[in-house]
Formats: structure tokens, C-alpha cells, sequence
């Protein structure tokens, strides 16, 4: 792999106690390009716009996906990846269903891994602190025929992260937008899946909420997922979550969490969840707790939800479900306590 390094860092021009997410990138960057049937090229260099034609076909069509992973520092300086090889299993998933190409999984840990020991100066220590790595695939053939490509470049970028939201967190329970639909690119980290998003979601922002709740685009009745994780609710003494499907994404953090409910003898169910349940547990009072999971947001409570113009508030509760399987993801992450799945990746 050639490797061009930065003359100057840039890193002292940050802030790091001012992070606004994905706005700022480490000095360096990942390029490989597909051309004639292989990845070929490999290479590191500093972090720089890109040159690519007009008629290029993600541009035009959207042939593009992502991934969203973090690196964490442990208080000895120690770098560690979070289950990598688990987004690069899903970014050769979200490939397959966009027709583009396989990246292999050699490449991809070694590219992250020496992206890593040239920037993690940027990684601070301390909980909260990470670096949020997009790898990320598009197609860049000079040609607008609407047909899958034959050249793609895959790239990695990295930003140094803290929280993905500064405030409280609510949700309007979506009735008539959909995110994904049977058969659709919904299980796959598809760019255009979050630019239809970006609609609906400003129209809740205006209505003063952060995120949508989406729906299954049949009948709007069966909870699916938000825009950037998956959901959590504690009904009582139960916590409940959607099944994954193809218009889901499967989240590593929802599989994690899910693996430390069982290992913590947390009565948890994985099934179907109508909207109509959710309202009548906050009717009753039985609705204790909704939290989001994923990448970016780590775990993140919501505070009340909207459905149907009514507004519903979530209690303030002691010992909450979040704020634990939130300590007990980090204590993992920071290499704070043992590891018994195995999800640290040393770097
Ligand atoms: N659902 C969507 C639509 C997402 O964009 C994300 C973020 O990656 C998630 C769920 C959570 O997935 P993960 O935990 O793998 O980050
Ligand atoms: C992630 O958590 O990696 C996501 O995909 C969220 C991102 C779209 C900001």
C-alpha cells in the first residue's frame, strides 16, 4: 500500500471539546479504485478533495453505500475497534444489493489500521471520546447509463467524534413517509436511503421533533427503526425490539445490546411491535423507557415521542435500561472491564 503522509497536521486547529459531528477529519485518508475487474491502487494520503467526472454514476443514480464504525482509546493509549470485521460482513452486503463489487476483508482492516497509527493523536481518552470511521463505496465510472457501473472508488475517512446529539432527544411516530419497504435497500447502509429521509425528517424538526420513528410501509402499524438507529422499549419488566427484516438495518450496536440482555438475564423479546402497543403502554403508564441504538448515537434515551398529533412524555426514571447498557457497551469499548463476546479488536 503506498503511503503519503501529511507535511503539517492539521490537528492543531481543533477543537477538540467542540466537536460537531462529522465536521472535522483526521490528516489522513483511504483511496482504492476498481477498475478492470480488481481493487487496485491502495492508498493512504493526506485528507483532500477528490477529482471525479460529472457524469459519475453515483452522482446520478445513487450506486453508493457506507459504513459508520468508531475506534476508542483505553487510558494506557491503547487504540480498539468495535466488531470491524461485522461492518465490513455488512458493507459486502450493502454492496451485493446495489450490484457493486466485494471490497475484501484483508484490505479493509489493514487500511483502518494503518489510517489509525498515522492520526490517533486524534483519538482522545476518556468515555465519549472516539473516532468515527466512514468507510464508504461509490461508483465513479464517466458514464451516465443507468446500468450498474464497472469502476468504483472505496474510500475511508475519519472524524474525531463526541456525542451525535448535544440535546434531548424526541421522535414523532411516522404516518405517512416511509423510510424502506419490502424487498427495498432498507437492511443496506445505502446513501440514498438517508437522503429520502432528509424530507420528512425536517418537516418533524419543524414540528419539533429530532427524529422519525419509522413504520412498515404497508399500513404504518408495526415499529421499524429511526433514521440513524435502532429501537429499545421497556414495557414493565420487559424490553422489547423489532425483529430485523430487509427493511431494517441490523445494527451492531442492536445485536450487542441484545447479547448483553441475555447475559444479564434481562427478559428480553425480539418481535413484531405495533405502534397501537407502544400508545397504549404510555396510556397506562406501562411504557418506562424508549432508547436508540447505533454507531453515532452509542445509546440514546428519548425523552417523549409524537403519534397522530397527540404528545406523549416519557417518565423520569432511576436505574434506567439506557444509561446501563450504555455503561456497559463503553466499559467494553474503553477496555474498562473483560470482554466476554470478544468484540475488542486491538489495533
Ligand atoms: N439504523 C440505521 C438506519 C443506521 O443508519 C444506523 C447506524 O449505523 C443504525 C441503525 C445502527 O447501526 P450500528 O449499530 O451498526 O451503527
Ligand atoms: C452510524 O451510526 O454510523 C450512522 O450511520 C449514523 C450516521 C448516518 C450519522
Amino acid at each position: 500500500m503506498k503511503i503519503e503522509k501529511i507535511k503539517k497536521s492539521n490537528i492543531s486547529n481543533v477543537d477538540f471539546d467542540n466537536l460537531d459531528f462529522g465536521t472535522v477529519f483526521t490528516d489522513h485518508m483511504f483511496e482504492c479504485s476498481y477498475r478492470n475487474g480488481q481493487w487496485v491502487d491502495p492508498e493512504i494520503k493526506p485528507y483532500q478533495p477528490i477529482s471525479i467526472s460529472p457524469s459519475a454514476r453515483a452522482l446520478h443514480y445513487g450506486q453508493a453505500c457506507f459504513e459508520g464504525m468508531k475506534a476508542f482509546k483505553d487510558e494506557l493509549g491503547k487504540v480498539w475497534l468495535f466488531r470491524p470485521k461485522d461492518n465490513h460482513d455488512r458493507m459486502v452486503k450493502s454492496s451485493e444489493r446495489l450490484a457493486m463489487p466485494a471490497f475484501s476483508e484483508e484490505l479493509f482492516i489493514e487500511a483502518i489500521k494503518k489510517l489509525i497509527d498515522l492520526d490517533k493523536d486524534w483519538i482522545k481518552t476518556g468515555i465519549g471520546n472516539s473516532l468515527y470511521i466512514r468507510p464508504f463505496i461509490f461508483a465513479d465510472q464517466n458514464s451516465i447509463n443507468a446500468n450498474e457501473a464497472t469502476e468504483y472508488k472505496f474510500m475511508i475517512i475519519c472524524a474525531p467524534a463526541k456525542s451525535y446529539y448535544s440535546g434531548d432527544v424526541k421522535v414523532k411516530i411516522e404516518k405517512s413517509f416511509s423510510r424502506a419497504s419490502k424487498g427495498g435497500v432498507g437492511y443496506a447502509k445505502a446513501a440514498g436511503n438517508y437522503a429520502a429521509q432528509f424530507y420528512p425528517t425536517l418537516i418533524a424538526r419543524k414540528e419539533g421533533f429530532q427524529q422519525i420513528i419509522w413504520t412498515d410501509s404497508s399500513n404504518h402499524e408495526y415499529i421499524e427503526e429511526a433514521g440513524t438507529m435502532n429501537l429499545f422499549f421497556r414495557i414493565g419488566d420487559k424490553l422489547l425490539t423489532p425483529p430485523t427484516s430487509d427493511s431494517i438495518l441490523d445494527g451492531i450496536t442492536r445485536k450487542s445490546l441484545i447479547e448483553i440482555a441475555k447475559k444479564e438475564e434481562i427478559n428480553i423479546e425480539i418481535r413484531p411491535i405495533k405502534v397501537s402497543e407502544i400508545i397504549q403502554a404510555a396510556n397506562n403508564g406501562e411504557l418506562k423507557e424508549i432508547f436508540g441504538c447505533g454507531t453515532a448515537v452509542v445509546v440514546l434515551p428519548i425523552i417523549g415521542f409524537g403519534y397522530d398529533e397527540e404528545h406523549y412524555d416519557l417518565p423520569k426514571i432511576e436505574n434506567s435500561w439506557s444509561k446501563f447498557f450504555k455503561r456497559k457497551l463503553n466499559d467494553i469499548q474503553y477496555n474498562i472491564s473483560d470482554d466476554p463476546f470478544g468484540w475488542r479488536f486491538p489495533v
